[in-house]
Order: C-alpha cells, then structure tokens, then sequence
C-alpha cells in the first residue's frame, strides 16, 4: 500500500480554478489525492498521486476501479464536486466503508422531481409541479399548475434549458427547444434523466443559495448568499456572500434548510440549496449534495468570511470535524461578463478600472479567446465570457463596482465567417 492518506476523487468540476482550488484542499489537509476520471487536464496530473481514466457514467466500472485502487492505497474519503457525480460518489463511498450517504437520498438530490416530490408534504415550501414527457403532459401540467410557469430538465444545472411559460403559445417551442437540448450529445448530465421535464409555477421575488454541510445528521449553515439570475434564461449573473438579509429571516432560512437536507436524508456531504423568498414565506428551488459552483465555495466564501469551504468538503468526506468558525466579516461576490452577441469571441476590454480597484480580487476568464459564442437558448454556456471576483467591507460598494465593472468590461466580440 502506497505512503500516507489518500482522498478519492470522482472527476473535478468544469473551471479550471474550482480544479485546482479543490486538489490544493486535499493536499493542505495532507491527503494524497486519487483519481478516477473522464479526462484530467495535463497540468493538474502532478498534483496526483494515481489516475483513472473512467466514464464515471458506467458505474459498474467507476465501482471497480475504485475498489482497485483501495487496494493500492489508504483511501480515507470519497470527495462530490459535480453534480452528475454526486449518486456514484455516494455508492463507492458506502462500498468502501466510508462517509456516505444513503444511495437512495443521493438520487432524490440528482432529480428535480424526486426531491420535490418527497418535500411536497411541507406546507407552502414547493411550488406547485408536476412531471412531463410529451406535449400532452405539458398541456395538462400547465392547465393545473397555471400560467406563468417553467418547464426545464429534471436531472441538469447551471441553468441549462429553463424555459419562462407565459402564455399558450410559449409551450411548443419550449417543448422543441427542450427536447433538441436534453440529449446527452448537448450535454453529457442527460446520460442520467435524459428528456424528463418538471414544469413548475414560476415564483417571483429575490433568490438566495445556502452553502452548509451535513455531517452525521448534523446540518451545519456556512452562510447564505445572494444570486442574481438573466431574464429570461435564469444564467445566474452574481452572486455576493454573505447575504445582507436581517438576522430573523437568515434563521428562518437555516430552519428551512435544516428541515429539508434532513427530510431528503442527505448526509455526510457539503450542500448547495437555492430557495426564492417570496411575501408568502420560501419557494424551494433545488438543492445539490454538493458544494456550490460559480466561485462560491472555493472563492466566496472563504474570501469573506476565512472558512476553508473545500477544506471542508476534504473533512466530510473523511470523517474529520468541520471547521466553520468564521475568522473574517468582509463581503464577496462574483459578477460574470455577459457576451450580449453571438460571435468570436476577439478579447476583453475595458478591464483596467475594475483591476485598479482596491477591492478587486480575481478576473477569470470562463471561455477560451477564439471561442464561438452562442447565446442562450443555442448554447447555456457560453455567454458568461468572464467572472470578475471582488471583496470589501462593504456590501454597497461592493455591488458598486459589480455593476461598474459589469458596464466596463466589455468581450469584444467578431463576426464569426460562414462557411461558403
Ligand atoms: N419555478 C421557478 N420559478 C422561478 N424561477 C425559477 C423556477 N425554476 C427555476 N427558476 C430559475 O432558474 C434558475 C435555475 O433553475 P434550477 O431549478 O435551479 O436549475 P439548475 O439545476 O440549472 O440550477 C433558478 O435558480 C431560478 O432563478
Ligand atoms: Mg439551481
């Protein structure tokens, strides 16, 4: 058995900084880091001490090369940072002994419609859904639950293939763009749902996610944070943790919180939940068994607030205690450029004010130059061009130079040539 500790990780999320920031959390934490994976990016294979190449779609596969590996090393955790992975995670968890979850709440957690399904019975917390295959059900769904709604995949994320239903006739091409979309050679989350859709009643009022972990039947809240979304594609444009909310309304949403990480039976995981607050009290959006994307776990929240968030994923998965003490009260947020044509993308311009900043942080860019974008609904990930990184003291000034940044930074984008 090779030296020391080692952390299993299943794949690693899309951005290259979320990659590297969740390897270095292993290593501080003084884990050796194993791996099975679709594809690793060269220069992150240093960091590594054994590589897999597995389509952690064939599970059955994943399971094996996972229990090879734990017979080469001392596997002590098995780390979720992808949505897709987060019901394989749970099974080669368990297999090896180690903290999991139940592979049934894993799944509940993968499928917008289990999930809602099983919180249904909470008064006023889910709106009004229904499951949808054909035009038929979409029709009838839209009949019960009533206009406007949304329909979108059950099984996807990052905002891929929401659809507002404002009247009649927005059902059909949302259907034909839905069912164009949710095939696995769009995108590979389909290989698990496919074109199984939820439509549900579309909640108005302000969105925040809840960053935590859950840990033996412990729910423990990191912090909560403010989302801003695009009309009408709902990408998620900013985010500032933590929330300016009052004090009695964040308890109100830990409660919440608690109420449903518990009732769905997650456990042993770091959680991202989304909830809308509307006059009537909190419309539950979804929650991941997984820590949060878009910057927020690996940059956010430690920036403002000190708390090792991947830090703490590395303790979950492997049974140490958490450490959530904040050691910092500063304000963070993250705003993303917003490509507003089709088209090459040529370079950024305009940066140099945000960078001058004394509350400016990082500047990521989130496609390669040269990329063709295309805008919602032909592609969900290509109009965040870039994510701009900011923290401060001050919650005002902070979304200040978010949305003064936002206006002066600007992707230069270039005819893309047609092929005669
Ligand atoms: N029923 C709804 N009412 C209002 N907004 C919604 C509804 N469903 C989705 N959205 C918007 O779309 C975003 C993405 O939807 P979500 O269900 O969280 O899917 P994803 O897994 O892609 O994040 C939400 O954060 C929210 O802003
Ligand atoms: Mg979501």
């Amino acid at each position: 058995m090779a030296d020391g500790p080692a952390v299993l990780f299943v794949n690693l999320r899309r951005t290259r900084r979320e990659q590297l920031e969740s390897l270095l959390a292993a290593r501080r934490l003084g884990y050796g880091i194993v791996m099975l994976a679709a594809r690793v990016p060269d220069h992150l294979r240093p960091l590594l001490k054994e590589l897999v190449i597995v389509d952690s779609f064939d599970g059955d596969r994943a399971r094996a090369a996972a229990r090879t590996l734990a017979t080469r090393h001392d596997i002590r955790g098995v780390a979720s940072w992808t949505e897709s992975d987060v019901e394989l995670v749970a099974s080669i968890a368990d297999m090896l002994g180690l903290p999991s979850m139940p592979v049934a709440a894993a799944r509940k957690a993968r499928n917008k419609f289990a999930m809602k399904q099983a919180l249904s019975h909470i008064d006023g917390l889910v709106p009004r859904f229904a499951l949808v295959r054909t035009g038929d059900e979409l029709a009838s769904a839209v009949e019960s639950i009533g206009l406007p709604a949304v329909v979108k995949p059950t099984g996807a994320s990052g905002s891929t293939g929401i659809f507002e239903l404002h009247g009649p006739a927005d059902l059909a091409p949302a259907l034909a763009h839905l069912k164009r979309i949710a095939r696995p050679e769009f995108d590979s989350v389909f290989r698990y749902f496919g074109a199984e859709l939820i439509v549900e009643e579309l909640v108005a009022g302000p969105e925040v996610s809840v960053e935590g972990f859950v840990c033996g039947g412990r729910v423990l809240v990191a912090g909560i944070t403010d989302k801003w979304t695009t009309d009408p594609f709902h990408l998620e444009y900013q985010h500032v943790f933590p929330t300016r909310l009052p004090a009695e309304v964040r308890a109100a949403i830990d409660r919440m919180t608690g109420q449903v990480v518990l009732t769905l039976g997650l456990d042993n995981c770091a959680f991202h939940l989304e909830t809308k607050i509307t006059p009537d009290g909190f419309r539950f959006m979804e929650v991941g068994a997984r820590a949060a994307g878009d910057y927020i776990a690996s940059h956010l929240v430690p920036a403002a607030s000190g708390i090792d968030f991947y830090g703490n994923v590395i303790r979950v998965a492997t049974g140490q205690p958490l450490e959530l003490t904040p050691k910092e009260q500063l304000y963070a947020g993250v705003r993303y450029v917003l490509a507003g044509r089709p088209g090459r993308l040529e370079r950024l311009a305009g940066m140099e004010g945000a960078m001058e900043h004394p509350a400016f942080h990082h500047l990521f860019l989130e496609v390669p130059l040269g990329t063709e974008i295309k805008l919602p609904p032909d592609s969900f990930r290509l109009q965040r061009v870039a994510a701009l990184i900011a923290r401060d003291s001050d919650y005002q000034a902070l979304t200040d130079l978010l949305d003064e940044a936002a206006s002066s930074v600007r992707p230069l984008i270039g005819e893309v040539s047609v092929p005669v």
